[in-house]
């Protein structure tokens, strides 16, 4: 249950268009770091190579499809601030990448920002303006696809055993999770102001990376100790 209250956002006002610019910034950096990603794990995981490239396709058309969401509104996204934001996140990815740690990669992009990405996309849906939602519907979809490929990898790994990819999983998010969180209060007031509760969308995450854990093999306790780590350290 939301405690926002209903009162209708517009979407011309001066405060709406300058969150909006911000938040639209994240979103098409992520986007097309997204893609980044997933064309460095087709190259990591070649036997997945040509799936992986078609996932990272779906990241930059949907990169594409935000830009137009800006542009509709006449806003142009804040890229600067955006890499800005994402720089730690991605230079942790490329150094997983760099050592062929490719569980914690997997943990980065198709566990992490995907949750991001769900639960953010999840509380703009029913705020969003009527250009935006169909766009939004469509990729919450295609974002779901994109976590259920990193969650069957490292499930697949995990119970068959492979301790050192517990190890990663974990390792991953202790460094990354509170780098996400740290995003997110930083972009708080930009969410608010178009509309959404960046405290629904902190527990959408929280709730979701929950899951994620639960399902690639994590028991309940242990995921709930690593969520709770990383938000003592990004306090
Ligand atoms: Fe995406
Ligand atoms: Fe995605």
């Amino acid at each position: 249950m939301t405690t926002t209250p209903t009162a209708p956002i517009d979407i011309t006002s001066p405060a709406y268009l300058d969150a909006y610019s911000r938040i639209n910034g994240m979103v098409v950096v992520g986007e097309g770091l997204a893609d980044r990603h997933f064309r460095l794990l087709g190259r990591a995981i070649p036997e997945d190579g040509p799936e992986l490239d078609r996932l990272a396709a779906m990241e930059g058309r949907h990169a594409t499809a935000f830009v137009g969401c800006g542009r509709n509104l006449g806003v142009k996204p804040d890229v600067a601030l955006a890499r800005q934001l994402f720089a730690p996140l991605h230079a942790l990815f490329l150094e997983y990448d760099r050592q062929g740690d490719l569980p914690a990669c997997l943990v980065i992009q198709g566990l992490i920002v995907e949750c991001f990405a769900v639960a953010a996309y999840r509380h703009y849906l029913p705020v969003a303006d009527a250009y935006a939602a169909p766009i939004t519907a469509a990729v919450i979809n295609d974002e779901g696809e994109h976590l259920g490929y990193a969650e069957q990898w490292l499930q697949a790994r995990i119970v068959a055993g492979d301790q050192a990819v517990v190890a990663s999983v974990a390792e991953a998010s202790r460094r990354a999770l509170p780098i996400t969180l740290g995003i997110l209060h930083h972009l708080a007031g930009d969410l608010t102001a178009i509309g959404m509760d960046p405290i629904e969308v902190l527990a959408s995450f929280s709730e979701l990376y929950q899951q994620a854990l639960e399902a690639i093999g994590f028991e309940a306790a242990a995921a709930r100790r690593i969520l709770a780590g990383a938000a003592a350290r990004a306090l």
